[in-house]
This record gives structure tokens, C-alpha cells and sequence, in this order.
């Protein structure tokens, strides 16, 4: 099938690039030249495992092509994906001004029938508008029907999610339009649960949104368990294995971060509130969400006293392990707490140094170039993200290497008790203080 997709970011292009690998001829339209011109020479301008190989093969082969024009791309995709960014604004609601934009454009351009599917993540309703809008600026009489077509893709394993997903929910009022999405998924082995368009949307906020209450849940469990002297990794593991609640995003922590679930939380609970019914479950989420770091802080201050110019070493910057994006990144909140307080801050990570750099707290932050060299001196060490690499470093190395032999785990990486027998100072979340052995 020919098929367009509107918004060259994270969604748009590994959804482009997997639709091409599964046979589909796609036109990748985005509106900045320079990520076009890039991505014309095979490089893509994010880090995600697996994908600039498929990226690679199927611009080779011409099932993957990019554009700058969105007249084109409306004349080339029977279906019309729009994957533009939709983000917060002040008050949590989301600024719809890009979706909108997109809408008018293609409606200018609708020669014939099209099916145009948002993939943007929005809040429910919004397929309504998109439809009214395209209407309003459309030639009188041209036909078009609109879908919503969530995507569930994770950063860091966004290909294999694409690819080999859960499943796939197709939002539609029109049996010509559910027919033509049926196609576009044909190639992929996955239930399809077909819904109107606004439980689709709905679909996406409660997914997100459940997946960050499961977060917090742990996350509210990890303080009693300090205030008991529980672990709470053994609290997650008994509770995950009832089939009915899971092990998976039961990890405690210093909480979520990136650019889904603190957006969408927002989002959710503004167009709660809108509809008159607010959600104050959410509400709760955020504030143990916050409360995490504002804990693991003060801890920190209890252990070291003032911060000023103390050397305090941070593993990790993205906002979780195989990705070099930092938005919204907990680690970032952390070093700029840090740094705000007079302390003296080295870090690593292993992507996201490039991605930091563009931030102005990284000018007040030492960058290393390994987890050792970030450690050299420190008379603390911070794991803000749990990329496996840390897990493998060598502790007697790093215990030579630090001033002072103390790990603020906020990952709950290493395993319980490793680091207190080469003579460190251990404290996780939710397992207690392990201290050195005398
Ligand atoms: C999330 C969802 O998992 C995807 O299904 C969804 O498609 C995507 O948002 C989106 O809306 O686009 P992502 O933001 O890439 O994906 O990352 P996650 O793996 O979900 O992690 C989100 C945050 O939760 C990270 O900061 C991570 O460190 C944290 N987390 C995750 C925990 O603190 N504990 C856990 O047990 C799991």
C-alpha cells in the first residue's frame, strides 16, 4: 500500500521505517529541511537500537522516501498517518496548535478520498475537531474519513514494539476507512481491536496513565518499606507473581520521566476535568511521582550533610537505559537539584551526553568520559539511570577510585548487599540503609 506519514520525530519515523520493512511504500513528511536531507542519506537523528538499519535498507530500496511537501504526501498515501508532536502547555492541557496546523494543510491538498489516521497522541475528542477542521477547509463534496490509530511504541525498543506489537487499536466510524486500516496491518501478526474514535484515544491516555499509577504504587510501597525495614524488591516480586497484577513496571525508584508519561498524566487529568469528571486518582500519581525525588534528596542531605562543594558523581542522564533522550529525564531534575545547592557534579552516561549538552545546567557539570572517571574523587555516587553497564563495573575499581565509598542507588541496580561488602555505604529505594561493614 502507498502510505504517508506527516511528522518525521520519534512516532513518525520508526512507524515510517517499520511499515516500509513490512512491504508498504511510505513518504516520510516533515517540515525541517536539515532532518530530511539527513534522513535522505540513511541517518537518523535519534538514538534507537535497530533502527537506522531498517531506516538504511528500505530508503536503499526505495520503499522508504522522504519529503518536505505535504501536497505530496497527501497525493501519495491512500491513508495519511499524522504523527506530529503534541506538547504540554502550563496548565497540563496539550497544545493542539501543530495537529491542528497539519489538518488544515491536508485539507487544502484533498483532491479524494483519504483515510487520515492520527497517531499523535491526543486527548479524547480531538479526532471530532481534526474531522470539523479538515471539513471547513476541504473543497466542497471531497471524501475523507478520520481514524485514530494509537501508537504503544517504548523509546529504546520502539522497533520490536512496532514490529511485533501487543496490539493494534484502529478508532474508526467508517467501514471503508476500518477496511483500508485492516490492510495497513495485514503484515503485522497482532490482535486488532477495532473501537469508535474517541474509546481509541481513550485507549492511549488510561494505558499510559495506568502504567505511571503502577509506578507510583511501587514507588509508594519503597517509602514504608524504609519506614519498616521492608525490601521492596521482594515486595514487587511476591506481588508480581499473581498473574492478575504482574512484575512488569513495578520497579522502584526515583519515578518516571521522558516525554510520554508526565505529559499524558497532565493531559489526562486536564480533559478529565473538562469533561466535569475529575480524576483525582491521577492527582495522587503525580505527587508520589514528585515525591520520590524530593525523598531520595533528602537522604542524600542526611548522609552528607551540606552539599556545597561536595563531588558528587552521577551514572546516567536519559531518562531511562538504550535511549539518548533526556526530556523530562528524572536524572536531570536530580543534577540540576544538585548543582543548585553548590554541589560539585560530575556525570556519564553512554548516549546522552550530546542530548545534555544542549541543556544550560550542563554547563555548571563536569562530563566524563566513563563511569569510573565520573566516580575518580567523589565522595558519593548517584545511579540515576539503570543502563546494564553499570551493573557490570568492576566495585573494587570504584572503591579505589572514590574519595568517600557511598551509592545512592535510585535505581535499585545493583543487587542488595553487593556493594556493601567491598566497603560501601548502600542505599537503594525502599530496601534501608546497607551500611559498610565495620
Ligand atoms: C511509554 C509507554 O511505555 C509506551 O507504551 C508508550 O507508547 C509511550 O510511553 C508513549 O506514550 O509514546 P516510554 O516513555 O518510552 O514509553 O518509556 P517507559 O519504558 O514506559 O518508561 C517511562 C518512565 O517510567 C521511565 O522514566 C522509566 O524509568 C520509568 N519506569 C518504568 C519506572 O520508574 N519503573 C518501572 O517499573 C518502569
Amino acid at each position: 500500500m502507498k502510505l504517508t506519514i506527516i511528522g518525521s520525530g520519534y512516532v513518525g519515523l520508526t512507524t515510517g521505517a517499520c511499515f516500509a520493512e513490512a512491504g508498504h511504500h511510505v513518504l516520510c513528511v516533515d517540515n525541517d529541511e536539515r532532518k530530511v536531507k539527513t534522513l535522505l542519506a540513511g541517518k537518523i537523528p535519534i538514538y534507537e537500537p535497530g533502527l537506522e538499519p531498517v531506516v538504511r535498507k528500505n530508503v536503499a530500496s526505495k520503499r522508504l522516501q522522504f519529503s518536505t511537501n505535504t501536497e505530496e504526501g497527501v497525493a501519495h498515501g491512500e491513508v495519511v498517518f499524522i504523527a506530529v508532536p503534541t506538547p504540554p502547555q502550563a496548565d497540563g492541557s496539550v497544545d493542539l496548535s501543530f495537529l491542528e496546523k497539519v489538518a488544515r494543510e491536508i485539507a487544502v491538498c484533498l483532491d479524494s478520498y483519504r483515510v487520515i489516521v492520527d497517531k499523535s497522541t491526543v486527548p479524547v475528542k480531538t479526532g471530532e475537531r481534526v474531522a470539523q477542521t479538515i471539513r471547513r477547509y476541504a473543497k466542497p463534496g471531497v471524501e475523507f474519513d478520520i481514524v485514530s490509530n494509537p501508537e504503544f511504541l517504548r523509546e529504546g525498543s520502539a522497533v520490536d514494539d512496532l514490529m511485533n506489537p501487543d496490539r493494534i487499536v484502529i478508532g474508526g466510524n467508517s467501514d471503508r476507512a476500518l477496511a483500508l486500516m485492516q490492510k495497513v496491518y495485514e503484515p503485522f501478526v497482532a490482535p486488532v481491536l477495532v473501537t469508535d474514535i474517541n474509546s481509541a484515544e481513550l485507549i492511549k491516555h488510561a494505558a499510559n496513565s495506568f502504567l505511571a499509577l503502577k509506578i507510583s504504587y511501587i514507588n509508594a510501597i519503597s517509602e514504608i518499606c524504609e519506614a519498616a525495614g521492608a525490601d521492596v524488591e521482594k515486595v514487587a516480586e511476591g506481588i508480581g507473581m499473581d498473574k492478575r497484577i504482574g512484575r512488569s513496571f513495578l520497579n522502584a525508584g526515583l519515578g518516571y520521566g521522558g516525554s510520554c508519561f508526565p505529559k499524558d498524566i497532565a493531559a489526562f487529568i486536564a480533559i478529565a476535568e473538562q469533561l466535569g469528571s475529575p480524576f483525582t486518582l491521577l492527582k495522587e500519581v503525580e505527587k508520589i511521582n514528585a515525591r520520590q525525588l524530593t525523598r531520595f534528596m533528602d537522604s542524600i542531605r542526611e548522609a552528607l550533610w551540606l552539599l556545597k562543594e561536595k563531588k558528587i558523581a552521577v551514572w546516567g542522564i536519559s531518562f531511562k537505559p538504550n535511549t539518548d533522550d533526556v526530556r523530562s529525564s528524572v536524572a536531570v531534575n536530580l543534577i540540576e537539584a544538585l548543582v543548585k545547592e553548590g554541589a560539585d557534579v560530575s556525570a556519564y552516561d553512554p548516549k546522552a551526553m550530546d542530548k545534555f549538552r544542549e541543556l544550560p545546567v550542563s554547563k555548571k557539570v563536569k562530563l566524563a568520559d566513563s563511569p569510573l572517571a565520573a566516580a575518580e574523587g567523589a565522595e558519593a555516587l548517584i545511579i540515576a539511570t539503570e543502563w546494564p553497564e553499570f551493573a557490570s563495573i568492576d566495585l573494587a575499581d570504584l572503591h579505589k577510585a572514590m574519595r568517600t565509598p557511598m551509592i545512592f542507588d535510585g535505581r535499585n541496580l545493583l543487587e542488595s548487599g553487593a556493594a556493601q561488602t567491598y566497603g560501601f555505604t548502600y542505599r537503594g529505594i525502599g530496601r534501608g540503609v546497607l551500611p559498610a561493614p565495620a
